[in-house]
């Protein structure tokens, strides 16, 4: 595990942005696995600024999300289809038929799930999966059980996560029940993780995932198994 601290946001999202752009100049048509929340956000700033200075291209990059709600409309203003297209997909040039997020409003979810992991075997192993991790220890919506599941699944949230995830909805209420999500054993096959954490209210999961014992109950403790895990810290998240 490589672990980088940081004195500010802005200093860890031109990090993160720099190892991504990197793998894009090295490799123009890598695949990619990005994640949703706040914690990416000024990362994808950094992409979108080193696009606009045609510094890099994502013309031939793929791109796979993590997860989305449960029966939330592609065009639903808290859907991940709608972040990603505002943060970064209505910026930047990649195709359209190369970005992928599980569709949360699919008749049969589970239909839609091996219809994602059918298209992530297709594209091979994803080279670079940036991660966030929630104050339970979740990644994607992988949220801590007694056993966890490989392949893409549907996940009913926490409490905890339905409660963090409030403050983007008009009522707690509002916060979608279920998800689809990809399954640790599809982030665990990524060529390399970028696991980022930011804000002093992460800095207990941070220590328990990354110090503590490997334990479904933290699924991001699973990450310690990876052998290329990059964590980008911001000095308050390393506690
Ligand atoms: P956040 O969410 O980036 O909004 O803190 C992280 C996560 O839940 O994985």
């Amino acid at each position: 595990m490589n672990k980088l601290v940081f004195k500010t946001e802005k200093a860890l999202d031109e990090a993160a942005a720099g190892i991504i752009a990197a793998l894009l100049q090295t490799k123009p048509d890598a695949v990619l696995g990005f994640a949703t929340g706040s914690t990416p956000l000024g990362i994808y700033g950094e992409l979108v600024r080193l696009h606009a200075e045609g510094k890099i291209s994502f013309r031939e990059a793929t791109a796979f999300n993590l997860d989305e709600y449960v029966g939330l409309p592609r065009h639903h203003p808290q859907s991940f289809h709608a972040y990603m297209q505002k943060h970064l997909y209505d910026h930047i040039d990649i195709l359209p038929q190369n970005r992928h997020i599980p569709d949360g409003s699919a008749p049969d979810p589970e239909a839609e799930c091996l219809r994602y992991d059918e298209l992530l075997r297709q594209a091979g192993r994803i080279d670079l999966q940036l991660l966030g991790i929630g104050h339970n220890g979740h990644i994607g919506f992988n949220e801590p059980a007694p056993g966890l599941i490989g392949g893409t699944h549907v996940a009913e949230l926490s409490e905890q996560t339905r409660q963090a995830n409030a403050r983007f909805f008009p009522s707690f209420e509002e916060v979608p029940k279920f998800a689809i999500t990809m399954g640790v054993g599809s982030i665990l096959q990524a060529r390399r993780i970028l696991l980022v954490a930011k804000g002093a209210d992460k800095a207990g999961i941070v220590r328990r995932a990354l110090c503590g014992p490997i334990t479904t109950q933290v699924p991001a403790s699973l990450l310690q198994t990876h052998p290329r895990l990059t964590v980008l810290l911001t000095e308050d998240a390393a506690g």
